[in-house]
């Protein structure tokens, strides 16, 4: 049984599902989707693009507090595991819908598979780093993408015996798609064609996006950049929220050279970056995509869980 939940999920289930069913003498599979991300653009576009077959059940749980919003997972999937008595499952990245199914499947005697294991940002304020914590002590497998994973699973204790050093699916997904990426009319869609340099934004972590304080010094910051670049900027659903609630958008939507546009899908967004000047971004993920595109990548956080980013040299925290 495999979980997906939001965004950063989908293109780390693809591979991985895609090898299983290459293996289906051995493995049945079944794919809970728990809907914490629901929206066309946030979900839909993935399993389009990335072939990934369609969800053997969605529990549509929407958004909520992160309490509630793990909390409804666990009571919807508690259901689920009964009644399907998986061998094991399978979850993938730090989302709440990655701790709150592990929670369940932990309590029911249901072996674990964690697929990025053991990234820390050492963190405790963002919501992410307790997921990946909470998820990696009740793991039985642990699947790492980078030298520092199983670093930090060892001082934490970790029996060396559940460790793999497997790489990053997500960069399976993007070497595999790179021809459709090329194939994009992005550029062309957005009036780059013509190579004017650009950068990319992306933003949605709450200590960027949700408050008054934080907003106005990013509003000062971009005002800055945009000066010298224009900016692309496809807009997080909740960062959209936070704009409004914060009386943002209207100052971020006369900025002169930012072009705000919704989310895109994924070979949209990937021949986006791997176009750029250089990328902004407060995303995981994507500090490992421009490392492997080649594209300097400010991250604007105080810390990242993929410090690999740093050594290569295509990401700088700032
Ligand atoms: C989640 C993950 C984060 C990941 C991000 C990528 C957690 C704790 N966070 O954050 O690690 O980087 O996804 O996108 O799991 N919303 C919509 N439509 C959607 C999905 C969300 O409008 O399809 C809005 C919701 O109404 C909500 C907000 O976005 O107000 C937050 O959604 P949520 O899933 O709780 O967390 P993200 O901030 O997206």
């Amino acid at each position: 049984m495999i979980i997906a939940g939001a965004r950063p999920n989908f293109m780390k289930i693809a591979p991985v599902m895609r090898a299983l069913k290459e293996e289906k003498d051995f493995f049945n599979t079944y794919l809970v989707h728990t809907g914490q991300h629901y929206d066309i653009q946030m979900s839909d576009v993935f399993f389009k693009e990335l072939h990934i077959p369609k969800p053997n059940i969605s529990l549509g749980i929407g958004s909520a507090s992160h309490t509630q919003q793990t909390a409804k997972i666990m009571l919807a999937f508690e259901k689920i595991l009964e009644k399907k008595k998986p061998d094991i499952l399978i979850v993938v990245g730090d989302v709440n819908s990655t701790m709150a199914c592990s929670l369940v499947a932990a309590k029911m005697g249901v072996k674990i598979a964690h697929v990025e294991a053991g990234l820390r940002s050492k963190d405790r304020t963002m919501p992410e780093e307790i997921n990946r914590i909470v998820t990696d002590g009740l793991s039985d497998y642990l699947f790492v993408s980078e030298q520092s994973g199983m670093d930090n699973l060892l001082s934490e204790g970790v029996d060396k015996k559940k460790m793999f050093y497997v790489g990053n699916v997500m960069i399976d997904t993007l070497i595999s798609n790179l021809p459709r990426i090329q194939k994009s009319s992005i550029l062309e869609d957005l009036g780059l064609a013509k190579k004017e340099p650009y950068a990319v934004l992306t933003l949605h972590r709450p200590s960027n996006v949700d408050s008054d304080k934080a907003l106005s010094e990013i509003y000062a910051i971009l005002k800055e950049v945009s000066q010298k670049t224009r900016i692309i900027y496809p807009i997080h659903p909740r960062t959209k929220k936070m704009l409004q609630k914060h009386k943002f958008s209207d100052r971020f939507e006369r900025m002169q050279n930012l072009t705000m546009i919704g989310p895109l899908g994924y070979i949209n967004f990937m021949k986006l970056v791997q176009n750029a000047n250089f990328v902004l971004t407060d995303s995981g993920g994507i500090q490992e995509e421009t490392t492997v595109l080649k594209v300097p990548c400010l991250t604007m956080r105080e810390n990242t869980e993929r410090p690999a980013t740093i050594d290569v040299g295509t990401n700088v925290l700032v």
